[in-house]
């Protein structure tokens, strides 16, 4: 049933890791939120512009559970990691100690490398090593780590991290964390009010079918008041419309990381469609996202080289057929299935608007083809 609240071509479409499709009812939306007030009266339309912002923040504190005022608009992950990485006293030393991961997108790698400062240090735990244990994790964190940069979900592979047990052992170890849910946001449940990280940055292109531009950092209430950023603007201030340029007050929320003008489209198409999927809820997601997975793997098993067990699975299982590898794609692309392929297979990621037929056809076609 929920095929029909999406914008869906005769195809198949399980590209769900790199762009949602967009919610039918978005048009509309757009044009009453984004032109509507600029077109038709002749007052300035930032009022409404700005409440659209609190839509989309307030629709982000439903479905990650948090108040909406611990989470500030971000254009990209990169960025959003960047303002933070500048903003905290314990990431400007020159001691400061980083942990992440080879397999982070790597984006959020070169945005660490080049926001510490000269003198701070970046450990990685290997390419190999299973990001789905806890216990690689501990050994990772060192006493003197300053941040554990954790993915909630990994691309490439299909791992989900131990978030919770990594915040809660980072918590034991005076070491902060930040979890970047780019690739989790909306099919895995995430709640902040429990697992225990102090930042988080997200997007909404992928499972929450809203488009580019529309990310988000989230701070803890105990770290925001240590948050000083650098780069700001006058909606970072506490009183925008002040206008006085000898004084400036960091804002009392998150918004001290927003910076100057604000845009506004990406916001507006993103508060209704993570509104849609707030009200949907991320467990009911998840559950019909396992349920598609478990008829994959009970047809290509042999082939499925991503987790099997619903803690350490994502959203996407990735299948790799060795060397008839290049003829099932071929044959996919033929059938007008949408996958892609990264570094160790193809990746599948079935959403709450795919259905068995779409898996059983997905399965038909790599059996005909094998
Ligand atoms: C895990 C993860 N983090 C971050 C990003 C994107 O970061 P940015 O918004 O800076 O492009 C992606 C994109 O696919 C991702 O998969």
């Amino acid at each position: 049933m929920y095929k029909d609240d999406f914008h869906l071509t005769s195809g198949c479409y399980l590209l769900n890791h790199s762009v949602g499709r967009a919610l039918k009812t978005g048009h509309d939306d757009f044009n009453a939120h984004f032109f509507a007030p600029w077109q038709s009266t002749n007052k300035e339309p930032w009022q409404q512009w700005l409440g659209t912002i609190e839509r989309f923040t307030g629709a982000l504190s439903e479905l990650f559970n948090s108040k909406k005022e611990l989470f500030c608009p971000q254009v990209n992950l990169s960025s959003a990691l960047t303002k933070i990485l500048m903003s905290h006293p314990r990431f400007t030393g020159t001691k400061c100690r980083v942990l992440m991961a080879q397999s982070d997108f790597p984006s959020m790698g070169f945005a660490m490398q080049k926001a510490l400062p000269d003198g701070a240090h970046i450990d990685y735990i290997p390419h190999d090593l299973d990001l789905t244990d806890i216990t690689i994790w501990q050994q990772y964190i060192k006493p003197d780590t300053d941040l554990v940069f954790i993915s909630h979900a990994y691309s490439n592979t299909g791992q989900q991290a131990p978030v919770k047990e990594i915040a809660a052992y980072c918590r034991r170890n005076n070491t902060l964390s930040l979890v970047d849910v780019a690739q989790s946001a909306g099919v895995l449940p995430l709640d902040l009010s429990t697992v225990g990280v102090d930042f988080l940055i997200g997007s909404s292109v992928k499972w929450l079918c809203s488009g580019p531009g529309a990310a988000y950092l989230w701070v803890s209430e105990s770290q925001l008041g240590v948050c000083q950023p650098k780069d700001v603007g006058w909606f970072s201030h506490q009183n925008p419309f002040e206008f006085d340029i000898n004084h400036f007050d960091y804002h009392s929320t998150a918004l001290r990381f927003w910076g100057g003008t604000p845009s506004i489209a990406p916001y507006v198409i993103a508060g209704h469609s993570i509104a849609y999927f707030a009200k949907l809820g991320a467990a009911t997601v998840r559950k019909h996202n396992l349920a598609l997975l478990s008829q994959l793997r009970e047809s290509l098993s042999d082939y499925m080289v991503s987790p099997r067990s619903e803690d350490a699975c994502s959203g996407t299982a990735i299948l790799h057929f060795s060397e008839a590898q290049k003829a099932v794609l071929d044959a996919l692309t033929d059938a007008d299935i949408s996958v892609d392929e990264r570094a160790y297979g193809i990746r599948v990621s079935p959403h709450i608007y795919n259905d068995e037929h779409d898996i059983a056809r997905f399965i038909e076609v790599i059996k005909k083809t094998l």
